[in-house]
C-alpha cells in the first residue's frame, strides 16, 4: 500500500491530522493498534479550549460537540473551606467546552470513515522503518498477514507508550522529565454534576476536582498514591473523601452509581526535537502534561495544526522549510503548556515532605490568584488556551 502521510495512532492527534490533511487534498492512512470500540470507550480528558473547538468546527466536525458540549465561562477554586470563581469570559472574552475525549474520538472516526478515509484498526506488531529515507514505511500484521505501508512522511501520533518515539536512533532526542509523587483516582458517576462549573480544590487531605460529562454524568478526581490500590477504595469511601475535600458550607455533593474507576499517574515529559528524518511526533508521543491544566488533548490538536500546515506547504511548493521548523514551532506552545500544567499542579496538590512554609506559600498563591485581576487573568488566558504562535 502507498499513501502520502502514514499516521500511527487513531487518538485525537492522529484523527485530527487526517482530517486537516483531507481538507488540503493530502492522502493519509491511519494504523491503530486497538479495536474501534476500545479506542472510542477510553475515558480520558474532558476540557476543550475554544481554539480546539474552532478548529474542529472549521473541519465540519463539531455539530454534536456544539449541540451537546457544555460551554463554561469560568472555574471555581476552593481552599480553606471557601470557593472563588475565576471568570474566564470577563477576563479573556473566551470560554471552554466540556465534552469527553471519547466523544471527540467517536465523532472524528465516524466522519473520517464517512469521508472515505482509511483507518486500519487492530494492527499488530506495528513498526516504522527507513525514517531518514524519502520513502519511510509502516509495517504491521493484520489478521495474521504482513502488510507494508509506504509513505512520503510518517506522523507518530501513537501516544506515550507508542513505538514511533523509541524508533528514533539513540542520541538524537533530548528528554526532559518530572514525575510527581502522586496520582489521580478518577470516577465517572451517574449523578447530575453538583456544580455548573469545574471545582479545583486544594484541601489539607489532598487535591480534588469536580468535573462532568453531561447534565446527568459527573467526573470526579481525588489525589492519591501513584500506585493506589483500587481495592481499598469502595464507592462509599470515594464519595466520603470527595465530600470532605470539596465541601463548603451549605453545599452537598450529589452521589450516584459509579460507572468507571481508574488511577492515572502524573508526569511532565518532553522530547526535543519532535522529529527525525521524515518521522514527525505529535501529541502524547512527544510530550505528557499532568492533567491539572486540562492541556493534553488541546496540545495534541495544536501540534497537528502546525504539522498539517507544514505538510501542506511541502505539497504545494515542494519546500521542506516549515517541516524543518516543525519541532521549534510546536515546542514553544508545548513548553508554555508544560509551565502552566506544572504550576497548577504545584499550587493545588499536597506534596510528601512539604513543610508548613511550603503550605502557607501555596495558600498565598491561591489567595493571590483569586484576588488579583492580573494573576486571575494569567490563569484564565492559559486555561482557555493561549493564542497560536505566528510562524
Ligand atoms: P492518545 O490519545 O494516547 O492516542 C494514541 C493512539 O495511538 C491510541 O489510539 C493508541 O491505541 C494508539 N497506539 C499506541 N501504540 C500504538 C502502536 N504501537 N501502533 C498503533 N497505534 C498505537 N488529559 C487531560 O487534559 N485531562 C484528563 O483528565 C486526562 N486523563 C487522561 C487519562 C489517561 C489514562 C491518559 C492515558 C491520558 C489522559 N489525559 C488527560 C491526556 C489526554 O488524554 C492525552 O493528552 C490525549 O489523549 C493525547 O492524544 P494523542 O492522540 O496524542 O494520544
Ligand atoms: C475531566 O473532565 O476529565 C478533566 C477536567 C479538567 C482537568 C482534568 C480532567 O483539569
Amino acid at each position: 500500500m502507498r499513501t502520502q502521510v502514514g499516521i500511527v495512532g487513531a487518538g485525537p492527534a492522529g484523527l485530527i491530522l487526517s482530517h486537516l490533511l483531507w481538507q488540503q487534498g493530502i492522502d493519509s492512512i491511519i494504523i491503530e493498534k486497538y479495536s474501534r470500540q476500545h479506542v472510542q470507550e477510553r475515558v480520558r480528558a474532558g476540557v476543550l479550549e475554544q481554539g480546539t473547538v474552532e478548529m474542529l468546527a472549521g473541519l465540519g466536525l463539531a455539530d454534536r460537540l456544539l449541540r451537546e458540549g457544555l460551554v463554561h465561562c469560568g472555574i471555581e477554586m476552593s481552599f480553606l473551606g471557601r470557593r472563588h470563581r475565576i471568570d474566564f469570559k470577563e477576563l479573556t472574552g473566551r470560554g471552554i467546552t466540556v465534552y469527553g475525549q471519547n466523544e471527540v474520538v467517536k465523532d472524528l472516526t465516524n466522519a473520517r470513515l464517512a469521508r472515505g478515509g482509511e483507518i486500519v484498526f487492530e494492527a499488530e506488531e506495528v513498526s516504522v522503518a527507513d525514517l531518514d529515507s524519502r520513502t519511510p514505511r509502516i509495517n504491521y500484521r493484520k489478521a495474521g498477514e504482513h502488510a507494508e505501508l509506504i509513505c512520503d512522511f510518517i506522523a507518530g501520533c501513537d501516544g506515550f507508550h507508542g513505538i514511533c518515539r523509541p524508533s528514533i536512533p539513540a542520541g538524537v532526542l533530548n528528554f526532559y522529565e518530572r514525575e510527581y509523587p502522586f496520582g489521580w483516582l478518577g470516577i465517572l458517576a451517574e449523578a447530575p454534576p453538583s456544580s455548573h462549573e469545574l471545582i479545583y480544590s486544594n484541601h489539607e487531605r489532598g487535591f480534588a476536582l469536580l468535573s462532568m460529562r453531561s447534565p446527568k454524568i459527573s467526573r470526579l478526581y481525588l489525589q492519591c498514591e501513584p500506585e493506589e490500590d483500587l481495592e481499598q477504595w469502595p464507592d462509599e469511601r470515594i464519595w466520603e473523601e470527595l465530600d470532605t475535600r470539596l465541601s463548603v458550607e451549605g453545599w452537598k455533593l450529589t452521589r450516584g452509581a459509579v460507572l468507571q474507576k481508574g488511577v492515572t499517574g502524573m508526569r511532565s515529559f518532553v522530547v526535543e526535537p519532535m522529529q527525525f528524518g521524515r518521522l514527525f511526533l505529535a501529541g502524547d508521543a512527544a510530550h505528557i502534561v499532568p492533567p491539572t491544566g486540562a492541556k493534553g488533548l488541546n496540545l495534541a490538536a495544536a501540534d497537528v495544526r502546525v504539522l498539517a500546515h507544514a505538510l501542506t506547504e511541502h505539497y504545494e511548493s515542494d519546500s521542506m522549510s516549515l517541516l524543518d521548523r516543525y519541532s521549534q514551532i510546536a515546542l514553544r506552545r508545548v513548553w508554555k503548556a508544560q509551565r502552566f500544567s506544572w504550576w497548577m499542579t504545584s499550587m493545588l496538590h499536597r506534596f510528601h515532605g512539604e513543610n508548613s512554609f511550603d503550605h502557607r506559600r501555596q495558600l498565598a498563591e491561591l489567595d493571590y490568584v483569586t484576588s488579583s485581576r492580573a494573576a486571575a487573568q494569567s490563569l484564565a488566558e492559559n486555561y482557555v488556551g493561549l493564542p497560536f504562535d505566528p510562524y
